[in-house]
């Protein structure tokens, strides 16, 4: 409990997002937004429109002829893609380093991020009410960087909060965060969003992602489409760690999600897929 100072401090030190990334996070929050605003956004900065103009004319894409605009790029890879890549290639801090409080690995957060948003991806397809295919990649992408800021906190105390989970002590990892550093990731991870600037329904599925029931009712599919992206992340063998075993599902997404249990099964295979190509083709270098 003697910790949420510090942690805030450690939020005040986090390294901004870049003027692009929170500029296109922006964007996806903007249900009318265009193509061109996109390419627009992304034309301005040298080292983000390099990255994609290499990664769109890669042997994974193999184009038939060489790509040399950006809204080209765009329209060949996707406008998530690009958003995964400005997001990840500025916040290496945030996504790469290990999570030691949570007995993760390097780049484990990164990959459960990925994971996550690609099925937030898909889930949004479910989604009783219509949301953007876009918002619900980055709010997969995101939903976890409070782990960022909390994990040093954690460290030396992971076996101790899994056996409250085990024991019954603690309702879920989340939980079991709260009484030993007085706040849980979710929490931090709203804290960073708005340090950050950025969207609200964004801020709301960071918040909420492990207790949906809880977000406001214009977020709520929204948030739902995370919760279960977590879970399918996990399920594929992305989790983050310690956490990933006392993960609590709210039955309840079935009033905002219309999948069933079998079809989940079929869609964690196609993310599984997808996954790693991605990974391979864009993410899969040292570069980020
Ligand atoms: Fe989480
Ligand atoms: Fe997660």
């Amino acid at each position: 409990m003697i910790m949420t100072k510090s942690v805030s401090d450690k939020i005040k030190e986090m390294p901004m997002l870049s003027v692009v990334a929170s500029r296109l996070l922006e964007l996806s929050g903007d249900e009318e937004h265009s193509l061109q605003d996109v390419a627009k956004i992304v034309e301005n900065d040298a080292y983000l429109t390099t990255r994609i103009l290499r990664v769109v004319n890669s042997a994974a894409f193999a184009p038939n002829s060489p790509i040399t605009t950006v809204a080209k790029a765009i329209l060949n890879i996707g406008e998530k893609m690009v958003m995964g890549i400005a997001v990840g290639s500025c916040s290496a801090k945030v996504f790469k380093d290990p999570l030691d409080g949570y007995e993760a690995a390097a780049g484990g957060l990164w990959d459960h991020s990925l994971r996550t948003a690609i099925a937030a991806r898909e889930i949004a397809n479910y989604s009783k009410r219509e949301i953007s295919a876009s918002l619900a990649f980055t709010a997969g992408l995101l939903h976890d960087i409070g782990k960022s800021v909390i994990s040093e906190f954690l460290v030396g105390n992971t076996e101790m909060l899994t056996d409250m989970c085990d024991e019954g002590k603690a309702g879920d990892f989340l939980d079991a965060e709260r009484t030993l550093v007085g706040t849980d990731h979710s929490e931090v991870g709203q804290q960073l969003a708005v340090h950050w600037g950025i969207p609200q329904p964004l801020v709301e599925s960071i918040r909420y992602h492990h207790r949906p029931e809880q977000a406001s009712e214009e977020n709520k599919h929204l948030v739902y489409s995370v919760h279960l992206s977590d879970l399918l992340a996990m399920m594929g063998g992305s989790g983050t760690g310690a956490d990933s075993l006392a993960y609590k599902i709210d039955d309840n997404y079935e009033s905002f999600i219309d999948i069933g249990k079998d079809q989940l099964a079929v869609l964690l295979l196609k993310v599984q897929e997808e996954f790693f190509g991605t990974k391979k083709s864009i993410f899969g270098s040292e570069e980020f």
